[in-house]
């Protein structure tokens, strides 16, 4: 089933923005002190980011749940664009998976390991993104 192109275009706009702001906030992160002082509009700036990047991450949750049903589930019974979307669904349930330990997980090494994860493999995301969904390098395989 062709994803509907309303769909799609929601779909990638959201992405972008999670992608954008998970990049900017690591960078942020990099160049920023470790002290986070809230007079600072640096620190300001970070907050929001990251606040950002968390709220459009509810509503991609909601985006994904909506996307298995009408794109990714009767996709996986054919094989048009089936290895390279397999390869972008598997890498964003892990970054997924990730997030409740964002939160929950106490023990501060074990949480920046978690982060590590989040972080690296959400970055590493727009590979899988860019090959499936823009230049669809496996959309020409037999069905
Ligand atoms: C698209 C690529 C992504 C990148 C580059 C990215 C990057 C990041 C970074 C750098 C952090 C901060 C980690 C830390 O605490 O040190 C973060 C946190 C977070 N990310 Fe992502 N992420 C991505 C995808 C996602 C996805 C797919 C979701 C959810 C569906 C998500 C939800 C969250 C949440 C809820 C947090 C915690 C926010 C908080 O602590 O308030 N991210 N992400």
């Amino acid at each position: 089933m062709k994803m509907q192109t309303k769909l799609k275009k929601i779909f990638y706009f959201t992405f972008l923005l999670l992608f954008l702001t998970g990049v900017f906030y690591f960078a942020i992160e990099i160049f920023s002190s470790s002290q986070d002082d809230l007079n600072n509009p640096f620190s300001r700036t970070k907050m929001w980011t990251l606040r950002s990047h968390s709220i459009l991450g509810l509503w991609f949750f909601f985006l994904f749940g909506h996307l298995y049903s009408k794109h990714i589930g009767p996709k996986l019974r054919r094989d048009k664009g089936k290895k390279s979307g397999l390869v972008f669904f598997a890498s964003l349930i892990i970054v997924c998976i990730t997030v409740p330990g964002l939160f929950y997980i106490t023990d501060d090494h074990l949480r920046d390991g978690v982060a590590k994860l989040h972080t690296y493999l959400g970055i590493a995301l727009i590979i899988p993104f860019l090959l499936h969904s823009i230049f669809k390098i496996d959309s020409k395989s037999k069905r």
